[in-house]
């Protein structure tokens, strides 16, 4: 069978380096593809987007199976378009892909189904998420200083509450009201002001516990958690006001922010029955010790400790099954590969998102241990007869370090000459899957360096070992053997991690 990919990054790489090990597959194809699946396998410049040409290059190379990498093509159809031409892909339909393009879809079929995730409300306009935001809770006492006529403590429960207080006492236009201060106190510490815009910030700064989040697709970002009343206002006006992500903030969701350690369980489900895969955890930050920005994704390792059997019972039975039914019942069956990423708190897990695809960089350690053929269970997916599969996993741990360009997931270089990529791939259990990378261009074959950064990820060094700590060392030596100028990493992927008994 000849096999299509589509996708440009590290996940995609190692669906194509798993796929071309089936022995029933003859042929496999990336779309865009990268120079890493350049070289293991064979590029198609066409687009993800490109949904006709897709179908088109298919049909003419007559694809057995085409395997859809990341949310955007699902969630703007590209599967109802290939059942439609009679072709068969792996992956959610455009209705069930909704669980990732809209939270509001996502979170109001969870409340349906009683599925734990954090209180929200939903917004339509700025000025009624922005009142929301103000009556949330801060209890302040406003008094008046100096020569006001307003002689009262103002017990006030909300910043809205405070804010109005505060123009009883300070007069707008200022001259109206000299000699007049304002003080106010926040748990027995009091401070004073003259100007209500000195008073408003210093309300707005009132410690509290939001998420804003776009409903809609923004590229992994859009969520925002926000630690003050003026980070959550601020989140507004970047959605709803200045709409940086256009239509996929008009509407908001105002989340409760929960508390604990984050993880993700993935399964494969053909609507009716749920695998799960190996447990892996991702580091979303940038920096070392969970510093810095978030980002697509800087390192992983698998299976993780933090997911233990119990868990993922828990989360098979209270999330996975739950939300598998309920989609089947809004009559958007699911088939494809789940991402719940979790919270988990003291009230046990709650659902943060879910999506509808492999996540990346986590596919790249899952399918390293995974022993079975994957062609057989994503056809399986398809043709709705996951029950059939069983799925074998190698016991030994992998680990995956994302070496990124400097600057990721701000502004970056790209045109970076890499070296010693083969050399790396020949150590012992290790394959480098390429993310945003190219092949040189120029018509000069075997040019050195031949490969070129092209992306913020740029390669997802990973590595098998008999325990956590050697496939770390592995994944870390193949590192020092690349030669990538201007590159970055994170030097503590799966570092100190006590791996649970039979692990
Ligand atoms: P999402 O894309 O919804 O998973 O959000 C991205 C990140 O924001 C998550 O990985 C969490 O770190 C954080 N986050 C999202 N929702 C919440 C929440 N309700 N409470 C705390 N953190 C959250
Ligand atoms: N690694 C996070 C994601 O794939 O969404």
């Amino acid at each position: 069978m000849k096999v299509l990919v589509i996708g440009r990054g590290g996940r995609e790489h190692a669906l194509c380096w798993k796929l071309k090990q089936s022995p029933r597959v003859t042929a496999v194809y990336c779309a865009p593809g990268n120079a890493g699946t350049a070289l293991d396998v064979q590029n198609v410049p066409i687009e993800p987007g490109d949904h006709r040409g897709l179908v088109q290059f298919a049909k003419r190379e007559g694809i057995g199976l085409t395997v859809v990498g990341p949310e955007e093509p699902l969630t703007k159809g590209v599967v109802d378009l290939f059942i439609r031409e009679g072709l068969r892909i792996f992956g959610p339909r455009q209705d069930a892909a909704e669980l990732e393009g809209s939270k509001v879809f996502a979170k109001d079929l969870m409340r349906q189904a009683g599925i734990p995730t954090a209180d929200y409300r939903i917004f339509r306009g700025a000025p009624d998420a922005e009142h929301y935001i103000l009556s949330r809770e801060v209890a302040l006492i406003v008094r008046s200083r100096g020569r006001s006529t307003i002689r009262n403590t103002i017990h006030c429960r909300t910043a809205a509450e405070t804010l109005e207080a505060v123009e009883r006492i300070l007069d707008p236009r200022e001259m109206l009201s000299p000699g007049v201060q304002v003080e106010i106190e926040d748990r027995g510490a009091r401070k004073v002001f003259s100007t209500i815009a000195e008073a408003r910030e210093f309300v707005l700064s009132c410690p509290l516990g939001l998420v804003v989040k776009a409903d809609g697709l923004a590229a992994g970002k859009g969520v925002y958690v926000c630690s003050t009343l003026r980070q959550a206002l601020d989140a507004i006006d970047q959605i709803m006001v200045r709409r940086i992500y256009g239509q996929a903030g008009d509407r908001v969701l105002i989340e409760e922010k929960l508390d604990g350690r984050e993880t993700s369980v993935l399964a494969l489900t053909d609507g009716r029955t749920i695998i799960p895969l190996a447990s892996s955890q991702d580091y979303k930050r940038a920096l070392d010790g969970d510093e810095g920005p978030n980002t697509g994704g800087m390192g992983a390792f698998s299976p993780t400790p933090m997911v233990t059997a119990d868990l993922m019972q828990n989360v098979e039975r209270e999330i996975l099954v739950p939300i598998v039914h309920a989609l089947k019942r809004s009559r958007r069956p699911f088939r494809g590969v789940l991402y719940a990423g979790l919270m988990l708190t003291n009230q046990g897990p709650k659902v943060l998102e879910f999506n509808v695809r492999f996540g990346d960089p986590e596919t790249q350690v899952i399918l390293m241990r995974l022993k079975s053929d994957i062609l057989d269970a994503l056809e399986a997916v398809v043709d709705e007869r996951l029950d059939t599969i069983d799925l074998q996993w190698d016991a030994r741990p992998a680990v995956t370090v994302v070496m990124a360009a400097e600057g990721y997931p701000g502004h970056y270089e790209r045109n970076r000459g890499i070296q010693n990529i083969a050399a790396a791939d020949r150590l012992p259990d290790v394959k480098v899957f390429h993310a945003g990378t190219k092949l040189r261009p120029d018509p000069e074959v075997g040019r050195d360096p031949r490969i070129l950064s092209d992306g913020g990820r740029v390669l997802n060094v990973t590595a098998l070992g008999d325990d956590l700590a050697q496939a770390r060392e592995r994944a870390y030596e193949a590192v020092r053997t690349i030669r990538f100028p201007g590159s970055v990493y994170r030097r503590d992927i799966a570092e100190g991690i006590v791996e649970a008994d039979g692990a």
